[in-house]
């Protein structure tokens, strides 16, 4: 299934767009089946409803296990790098991690967990982290992992809209020099979750924690009471598997749905492809597993293929800007995938980190998250693929579950700052506001696309309308991406931005309504509105302009005080770069805020600030100006 030159690329997309179910069919069948399906695909985008491979039955954990074990049992299928270099890496085999998965699984059926249940995940990067999502996996629970930095209120409201019944923590998390207090972020939520029964809590940094007698047990001691042996459980290929929880244009986050089947087999036949991945090579994805990058291509992708994956629990610049490069050097790795804020922040520390660095390994780079800049781009290439290495520009979203358009390594042409091509079974089209096809070459517009792929969404949960309103229905028969792009004179895309209210700061997506209801509950602020603005590491930085009439204290305190309330309410994720106190902000006579006014001033291009005619009070612009050039 692995696409070795241009030629092939060019006729699988054909063959994948002329008969989609022959396509993805053949795909499938390198996976491991407990029974076929009957039919490849039934769509349609209204409702909308997709079902792909429908009637097959499977359980994902053996094709990323099970099957292994006999020709590769002893290969390795994670490493783990810890956040202090001076401890140990460790090293577990497919045999090792099947072991464990098997056995953290029975400690899930011990405490209650069955096919169905939702299960929350909120931990730190350590190899059990994987463990508890394959061990979900295995039984057939669905998992909905929330990342590290997000907050209890953030934690409660995913819990309660999937109403979860256990969770699974640890006492705490390293990030480089800091500690976060997993465990107590985790108490606070679970004041607010009648549904939770169970809490397993694993040892990690050893702080004290307080444990409730009859909810909370720790994961070093259930695991004595069970065997490692678990069969597991024959899923459905549309049954649920996971739910990740993203952002949209709304105040309140979306539970994305993916499914056993076509989101297998999307992963693991983009993760092969798209890095060229070949037995034996070290692959290193510097996502977080809270995140769709870590599901798909540090776990369920890599492991598909039998990859070795590594996991790393620290940060960029912990204990120095040098640790990508020592890990790339002790690992060698063949294939880094990371994202554009990374790179420019390891960029701003120019070559000294790289010094005496053998990154000789390195064959396959990768980029993901947002739009990389030239510049970055130019770096990536240069000083750490030695102009050797392919950049894979990678476009894709939570939704989409896997990599829609990219270059494939070593197969694909690149070109600085552009995704390229779409790969086999994507049909991208451009559409204007009304939805009308923007054709050929050099155009720009909104990004839909017009059929279905394996690895897209099927629902959210709980709301299956609401899936319908935002993905389906801005055109229709299409899937709105919500990104801007470019087609050029070659055909090949460039992704520009979000053309919606949604923000992407450091490769996290966070809505400026979510992030403005935050503000808003600071007692004593009246109203907020929240732009992004272009920031020389996070590519974008959040600016919030504030009305906030009889503060409390002098302006800088109230300013922390508000960061400290984004902080309880979201997650220190979502923090106000810049916080402006306005007196009134600029509205139509509709009352609705004109963002556009407040983007250019963010940007601080206030020369030609459009129509401001139809504001309801004109002067409120300069005055915002005013106070603009003093922050
Ligand atoms: O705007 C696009 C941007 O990230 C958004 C998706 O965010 P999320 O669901 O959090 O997933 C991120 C990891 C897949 C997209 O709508 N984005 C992602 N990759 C790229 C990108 N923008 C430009 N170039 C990319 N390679």
């Amino acid at each position: 299934m692995q696409i070795t030159s241009f030629k092939q690329y060019e006729e699988d997309y054909k063959k994948s767009v002329e008969n989609p179910e022959q396509f993805w069919g053949e795909v499938a069948q390198n996976f491991q089946w407990r029974k076929p399906w009957f039919k490849v695909l039934s769509w349609n985008f209204n409702e909308p409803n997709i079902k792909w491979f429908e009637g097959a039955k499977l359980n994902i954990t053996e094709n990323c296990l099970d099957r292994h074990l006999a020709t590769s049992g002893d290969k390795p299928a994670i490493i783990w790098e810890p956040n202090n270099p001076e401890e140990e890496s460790v090293t577990l085999t497919y045999k090792m991690l099947h072991e464990r998965v098997c056995r953290f699984a029975n400690v899930l059926k011990r405490n209650g967990a069955k096919k169905g249940d939702r299960i929350c995940i909120y931990m730190p990067m350590v190899p059990e982290l994987a463990i508890a999502v394959l061990a979900c996996a295995r039984i057939g629970a669905v998992h909905s992992v929330i990342f590290g930095g997000f907050s209890a209120k953030s934690i409660a409201d995913r819990i309660n809209d999937s109403q979860c019944k256990l969770v699974i923590t640890a006492d705490g998390a390293y990030r480089g020099n800091k500690q976060i207090p997993l465990k107590d972020v985790i108490d606070d939520a679970l004041i607010g979750c009648p549904t939770v029964e169970k809490c397993i809590v694993l040892t990690h940094v050893r702080t004290p924690v307080s444990m409730l007698k009859g909810r909370d047990v720790w994961w070093e001691d259930e695991v004595k009471h069970v065997n490692d042996i678990c069969e597991a459980e024959e899923m459905d290929a549309e049954d649920m598997l996971f739910i990740l929880y993203t952002s949209g244009s709304t105040g309140k986050p979306k539970g994305v749905v993916h499914t056993c089947g076509g989101y297998m087999v999307y992963a693991g036949y983009t993760f092969s492809n798209v890095f060229n991945y070949q037995p034996g090579e070290v692959y290193f994805c510097t996502a977080d597993i809270g995140w769709i990058t870590g599901h798909s291509y540090i776990v369920y992708g890599p492991l598909s293929q039998g990859a070795t994956s590594v996991l790393f629990e620290g940060i960029p610049t912990y204990p120095s800007p040098s640790r990508f490069w020592d890990i790339v050097e002790k690992h060698k790795v063949n294939t880094l995938y990371t994202a554009p804020t990374a790179i420019r922040s390891l960029m701003s520390y120019g070559e000294e980190p790289l010094n005496g660095k053998d990154l000789s390994s390195i064959r396959v780079l990768g980029s993901v998250g947002e739009p990389i800049n030239e510049e970055a781009w130019h770096w990536f290439d240069e000083k750490i693929g030695h102009g050797k290495a392919p950049i894979v520009d990678t476009w894709w979203q939570t939704e989409t579950g896997g990599i829609m358009i990219s270059p494939i390594a070593t197969v694909t042409k690149t070109k600085p700052s552009f995704a390229t091509l779409p790969l086999p079974g994507i049909q991208p089209i451009l559409v204007d506001e009304n939805g009308n096809e923007i054709a050929g070459n050099g155009v720009m517009g909104n990004l839909c696309i017009k059929f279905p792929w394996p690895g897209m969404l099927r629902t959210t949960y709980g709301d299956h309308e609401r899936c319908k309103q935002t993905y389906f229905s801005t055109y229709e028969n299409l899937y709105f991406t919500g990104d801007g792009c470019l087609r050029d004179e070659d055909g090949y895309y460039r992704i520009t931005g979000r053309v919606d209210d949604v923000l992407n700061v450091s490769g996290h997506r966070i809505g400026t309504a979510e992030v403005e209801n935050a503000i808003n509950m600071h007692a004593g602020v009246v109203e907020s509105a929240v732009v992004g603005y272009p920031h020389d590491v996070k590519g974008q930085g959040i600016y919030a302009f504030v009305i906030y009439p009889e503060m409390h204290g002098e302006a800088e305190l109230s300013k922390k005080d508000i960061l400290q309330t984004v902080s309880r309410v979201i997650g220190a994720i979502a923090k106000p770069d810049k916080i402006l106190f306005v007196t009134g902000l600029p509205k139509t006579r509709s009352g609705k805020i004109m963002r556009r006014i407040l983007r250019k001033i963010a940007e601080g291009d206030t020369s030609n600030l459009g129509d401001t005619s139809t504001l309801l009070d004109p002067t409120v612009v300069e005055e915002i100006i005013e106070a603009s050039k003093k922050l």
